[in-house]
């Protein structure tokens, strides 16, 4: 029986733990991180980080197709996500204003900001080609991985 979707994030999060045990180096986490999640999730055609450098995001580590480098903060998924340091899901990109259309394939996308210390450091942006990919489980889920990272890098800072 193929795994329920709960069962994939909980698995995806325990391999997460381990590949990220004993290893503080973000650039390094968030490659393995990135790669983890596009192999591990189904129809994605990138999965990667932005880091924020004052008032943008610049491009991580990612799995996929080379992407725009520099977004400003409150531009595209990503921007908008980073701008109001919530979650934001768009089940279909052609509908979500100011879309910034790295690959013409991508149709919906997952974009989670990273919060260290009140503020936004980055995102992790997922992106699939097919229209309404992601639900409230990926959208929980990939918050979940995050977190994770975001924690195992307080711990490991100074
Ligand atoms: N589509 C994103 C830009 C990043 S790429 O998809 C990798 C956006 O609108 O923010």
């Amino acid at each position: 029986m193929p795994e329920s979707k709960p069962d994939l994030y909980r698995d995806l999060a325990k391999q997460l733990e381990a590949l990220l045990a004993g290893e503080s180096d973000r650039i390094a986490n968030a490659a393995n991180m990135a790669a983890l999640i596009y192999h591990g999730l189904s129809d994605l055609n990138w999965a990667g980080f932005y880091f924020r450098q004052g008032g943008e995001l610049v491009l991580g580590p990612f799995q996929g197709k080379p992407a725009c480098v520099r977004i400003p903060l409150g531009k595209g998924v990503c921007g908008t996500a980073a701008l109001r340091a919530a979650t934001v899901l768009a089940p279909d990109v052609h509908n979500f204003p100011g879309h910034i259309a790295c690959d013409p394939a991508s149709r919906s996308e997952l974009v989670v900001p990273l919060i260290e210390a009140g503020e936004v450091s980055g995102v992790l942006d997922l992106d699939s080609p097919l229209v309404g990919r992601f639900d409230e489980i990926d959208h929980a889920g990939c918050e979940q991985l995050v977190a994770l990272f975001v924690e195992h890098h307080q711990r490991h800072s100074g």
